[in-house]
């Protein structure tokens, strides 16, 4: 058998992963959460789950993938053979189509916004005007749906070269511009006169507007941002040689994502009070807002270029990650070449897109419970699909692996050495407190 495609470099990992991470979930759905949940104190009960949940499951994903070498069907059947742990890879799969067929449709707008940058379009700092050119472009039937083919045509062209080629080269570049892209901008926004009421929207909580609901969507966030629950981070690790620290590469991962995570909340909030635009705007804050500090600068039109540019790189870096699951899914349990593969992931997402993208324009009329397709693809893959995918990747290491499998891991087959009240309580976190918190905030948001 031909040798498995993995990653060359530890710097090649961190990247990869902390790109996956990073993304759509920082720049563009954090903000507009963050806006219209309250502010600061949804950032708190976020930073809680991250550390409490997030974390111990992406351990957990962690160790299945690179113990099993395998997708995220074929590591349950490695490790649990003749069992049916095996179809948990379903709930894995159903999240990563789910939540890809809306993100390219959002990493579609950040391409057409950039083509707005080049062509400079953004010459109105009227909240008004820039507010009707988001709505036009997310409302219209043909345009976004092109714009997301070409988002998907891209993530499609870097996957085609495998995961060292591909993958890794990639984000090697992309991750440390992207950095130092929206650095900038948040210096900038921060300087702004009026930035003042911003940073208390960010930084003083108010937590007597906190809901069940606030939860629900902080945990939901939490997953979706640190990209666990899909199977993601299970299928990088299955690339990560044994010598990594499983541990290193997690917390690395999960720092980097939360420190963009605060950076583009400066990069944003402080901005959004001082042209008076409302916090509460929802998902086209973001679309909305920039622009507007954008045609208010000296040179802003440089920086929209370079704005939407890194917001392109965020999105493309994680969603090459999202499609890879179904690729090694694809490619390991029925043989299919790679670039069939991705042939055929492309065409179901595309399908999927479409429908997402027509969502608040030709189908707007088709809505569940209130939400149109967009929002129930949203909704339903980060508050229901990653909660139930990561509460079944804790329970399967901390109560179907034998607890020196996950050791060995851990430790790099006993290489690396930790303090064994460290190593216990990641074992106990996996084992007991995760689950019973997915559970409790799961049910307590549903009912
Ligand atoms: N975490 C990415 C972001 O913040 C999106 C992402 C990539 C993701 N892979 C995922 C979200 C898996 C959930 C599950 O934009």
């Amino acid at each position: 058998m031909a040798k498995r495609d993995g990653f060359g470099s530890s710097f090649g990992v961190l990247v990869a992963m902390a790109g996956s991470a990073v993304g759509l979930g920082n720049l563009w759905r954090f903000p507009y959460l963050v806006g219209t949940n309250g502010g600061a104190a949804f950032i708190i009960i976020y930073l809680f789950f991250v550390l409490l949940l997030a974390l111990p499951i992406m351990y957990a994903e962690f160790i299945i993938g690179r113990r099993s070498q395998a997708n995220v069907f074929g590591a349950y059947k490695a490790l649990a053979p003749n069992t049916k742990w095996g179809y948990v890879g379903i709930i894995f799969l159903m999240a990563s189509v789910t939540i890809i067929s809306f993100y390219s449709v959002v990493g579609g707008w950040t391409i057409d916004y950039l083509f707005k940058a080049l062509t400079l379009q953004f010459d109105s700092s009227d909240p008004q005007v820039l507010s009707g050119m988001f709505n036009k472009v997310v409302t219209s039937d043909i345009e976004p749906v092109c714009f997301m083919l070409i988002f998907l045509g891209a993530t499609a062209f870097i996957l085609l070269s495998g995961v060292k080629e591909g993958i890794e080269k990639y984000a090697k570049v992309m991750m440390p511009l992207l950095f130092l892209i929206v650095l900038f901008i948040a210096v900038r926004a921060v300087t702004l006169p009026g930035a003042g009421a911003g940073l208390e929207f960010l930084f003083k909580p108010d937590f007597s507007k906190v809901t069940a609901g606030t939860f629900l969507a902080a945990l939901g966030q939490a997953f979706f941002s640190l990209s666990v629950g899909a199977g993601t981070i299970m299928t990088y690790a299955s690339y990560v040689a044994k010598r990594e620290s499983i541990i290193g590469l997690s917390v690395q991962t999960a720092l980097s994502d939360t420190l963009f995570a605060i950076i583009a909340g400066l990069a944003i909030m402080p901005a959004v009070f001082a042209f008076g635009i409302s916090p509460g705007e929802g998902p086209g804050l973001v679309f909305i807002t920039l622009p507007n500090i954008f045609a208010q600068l000296p040179f802003g039109y440089v920086l929209a270029i370079i704005f939407f540019l890194a917001l392109f790189i965020a999105a493309i870096t994680s969603s090459i990650s999202m499609v890879e699951v179904i690729v090694a899914y694809l490619n390991e349990e029925f043989g299919l070449g790679r670039r069939w593969a991705i042939l055929l992931s492309m065409t179901v997402i595309a399908i999927f897109g479409t429908l997402c993208s027509l969502s608040q324009g030709a189908l707007k009329e088709f809505t569940i419970f209130g939400n149109n397709i967009f929002d129930c693809f949203d909704k339903f893959s980060a508050n229901i699909l990653l909660p139930l995918g990561g509460l079944s990747a804790v329970i399967f290491v901390g109560w179907r692996m034998a607890k020196s499998d996950c050791v060995d891991e851990i430790t790099s087959g006993g290489v690396r050495k930790y303090p064994a009240f460290v190593v216990n309580f990641i074992y106990l976190s996996i084992k007991y407190l995760a689950p019973l918190v997915v559970a409790v905030v799961l049910v307590q948001g549903l009912l």
